[in-house]
C-alpha cells in the first residue's frame, strides 16, 4: 500500500470504492457501494451538512480492513469494522466526520433500546448482527451513549444507514461528492 497522506487520501477511498464496491453487504439486496452511496445520498436529501454526508458515505469503510494501513488497524482493540474504519480516517477527518462512524454500531444498540419503533426497520441481517454486537443497550449504556458529542449526528446516521438498502435506488456516484470530500480533508 502507497504510504497514505492529506493529498492522496482521496484518492486511495477512490480507488477502494472502484475496486472493491461491488462486493456483496452482509446479506443485504445491495453492494457495499450502492449501500454507502445510498446512505450518502439519504444525507444529502435530509440537508445534512458536508461532515455527515461525508461520514454516512464513508461509513463502512472499515469493512475493507485490507485497504487500511497496519498503524490504523494496530490503534484498535478488537478491529470491529466500524472502530477500523474510524481509526483510520481520524487522521485525515475532523471528528465532526468520524464520530459518527466510530458509533454507528452502538448506535443500533442505542437506539433499539429507547426507540422501540426503530427496531421495526432494521433488516433481517442487521437484527442478526445486533445480537452479536451486544442487544440493545442497557440503561447505564444508554446513559453514557448520550454524553456524545455527535449524538444528533450519529442518530441521523443511523436511520440513513438502515434506509440505504434498496437495490433498485438510483444514485449518484463516488464522483460526485469527490471535491466535497477533498474539502474537508485536515491538512
Ligand atoms: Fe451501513
Amino acid at each position: 500500500m502507497t504510504n497514505l497522506n492529506s493529498h492522496n487520501i482521496v484518492n486511495h477511498i477512490e480507488d477502494i470504492f472502484n475496486r472493491r464496491g461491488a462486493e456483496s453487504y452482509l446479506g443485504e439486496d445491495v453492494t457495499m457501494s450502492q449501500h454507502m452511496l445510498q446512505a450518502a445520498q439519504c444525507a444529502k436529501k435530509s440537508g445534512a451538512d458536508d461532515s455527515l454526508i461525508v461520514a454516512a458515505l464513508l461509513h463502512d469503510i472499515g469493512h475493507y480492513q485490507n485497504e487500511i494501513p497496519e498503524t490504523a488497524l494496530a490503534k484498535g482493540k478488537n478491529n470491529y469494522h466500524e472502530e477500523a474504519g474510524a481509526n483510520f480516517l481520524e487522521d485525515y477527518f475532523p471528528l465532526s466526520v468520524v464520530e459518527p462512524i466510530r458509533q454507528h454500531v452502538a448506535t443500533k444498540r442505542y437506539l433499539c433500546a429507547v426507540r422501540p419503533e426503530y427496531f421495526e426497520l432494521l433488516s433481517a441481517a442487521s437484527i442478526d448482527t445486533l445480537n452479536l454486537q451486544g442487544g440493545p443497550m442497557s440503561s447505564e449504556e444508554v446513559i453514557e451513549f448520550e454524553k456524545n458529542d455527535y449524538l444528533e449526528e450519529c442518530i441521523k446516521l443511523r436511520y440513513w444507514d438502515e434506509d440505504a438498502k434498496d437495490s433498485n435506488r438510483i444514485c449518484p456516484s463516488f464522483s460526485y461528492y469527490r471535491a466535497l470530500i477533498e474539502s474537508l480533508v485536515k491538512n
